[in-house]
């Protein structure tokens, strides 16, 4: 079984931390979240997957994944570019499909189980669903018994409270059906009309309601709440760094080179390679990446992205980027100095 990753989109939700990459490399938990979906797949045994790119950076997709012999896969790049939409993205994988079944994983979601359904089913297409508080966000599914009848995009009024989960399997008919789709609305080929058309030809879906988790990650939120489920979860709580008059309490994941000078660190929470930690209170739900310099400063339930600066300074619920500084200003005249990117929020 063949697998694909959707790493294409604009990921406007979440600009200015897409302004300079894909959305899907963002990290939570230490890994960009495509690599979470990527090794769900790997789990369930699918190792030969296609990735699409859109046109933010995909170089930089290309870069950090590579062949895919890191991971233990092997990885195809299907150029997308702009966004027409998941069905769009998924046709330009036919011939890389070559007439086997396969299973298609958001690039953007987090599932924390429960592929099985997607693996085993033999029906033309399974899917999995999800209860959820805002339907009008999602593809909805409207079950009668165990079989969904049907399946609208995004419905503006209350049809059901289950969401398509951003993870499919279809065999190659799904090819056929989508030369046969129009744009939608949002001048998009929507996968979930695909679907809605098989039914139409009076087939059956496969599916189940996700038992555990699932995390869609469009926006800041979702992305906080994402790094708080995966480190609430995660089972890879190692010390490979130093810990020197320090406090450790929890899971605490200290990467290699890493060092905690004079700190609390209250777990979970994730520390990448050869960053350096003194004088600070790290507290619950913060993920702090690779080569970071964290020095007098309160952080908790925060993302920093590698090779960022915060000193002197309380985050909470906050994303910095990579590459970033966060300072107090200690010259005068006294004030808050900033250099900001477009669609930057700042909460003083
Ligand atoms: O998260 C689950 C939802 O995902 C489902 O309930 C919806 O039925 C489904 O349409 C999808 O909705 P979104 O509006 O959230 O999709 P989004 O545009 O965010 O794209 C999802 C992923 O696919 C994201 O990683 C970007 C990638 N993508 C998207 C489009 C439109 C592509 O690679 N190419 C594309 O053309």
């Amino acid at each position: 079984m063949k697998g694909i990753i959707l790493h294409g989109g604009k990921g406007t939700r979440l600009r200015p931390l897409t302004h300079t990459g894909p959305k899907q490399l963002i990290k939570v938990g230490g890994k960009p979240i495509s690599q979470w979906g990527i090794e769900n797949l790997i789990r369930y045994g699918i190792t030969d997957i296609a990735i699409v790119l859109g046109n933010n950076y995909p170089e930089k997709v290309v870069e950090y994944y590579g062949d895919g012999s890191s991971l233990g896969a092997h990885f195809t790049y299907i150029y997308q570019g702009e966004a027409r939409g998941l069905a769009e993205a998924i046709y330009r994988c036919k011939e890389f499909v070559d007439g086997d079944r396969f299973v298609v994983h958001l690039g953007d979601n987090i599932v924390q189980h429960g592929l099985e359904v997607l693996v085993n089913s033999t029906d033309e297409s399974a899917v999995l669903l999800a209860k959820v508080d805002e339907p009008s966000r999602y593809g909805i599914a409207v079950v009668d018994g165990n079989k969904i009848v049907k399946l609208v995009e995004k419905p503006k009024e209350f049809l059901s409270d289950l969401a398509l989960v951003g993870v499919y399997s279809f065999s190659p008919h799904i090819f056929d059906i989508i030369e046969s789709l129009k744009p939608s609305k949002r001048k998009e080929l929507e996968i979930t009309e695909a679907i809605e058309k098989i039914i139409i030809e009076g087939k059956t879906i496969g599916f189940s309601e996700v038992d555990g988790w699932w995390k869609d990650t469009g926006t800041p939120e979702d992305m906080l709440s994402a790094n708080m489920r995966i480190l609430d979860f995660s089972t890879d709580y190692d010390t490979k760094g130093t810990v020197e008059a320090s406090k450790i309490e929890g899971r605490v994941f200290l990467g290699k080179d890493s060092k905690i000078t004079n700190s609390t660190v209250r777990g979970p929470v994730y520390i990448g390679d050869g960053t350096v930690v003194e004088n600070s209170f790290i507290g619950s739900y913060t993920s702090i990446g690779g080569a970071c310099h964290i020095s007098g400063s309160e952080l908790t339930n925060s993302i920093v992205l590698d090779s960022s600066t915060v000193s002197d300074s309380n985050l909470n619920g906050s994303i910095i980027g990579f590459k970033c500084t966060i300072k107090r200003n200690n010259e005068k005249p006294a004030g808050s100095r900033m250099i900001t990117g477009e669609g930057t929020s700042i909460y003083i």
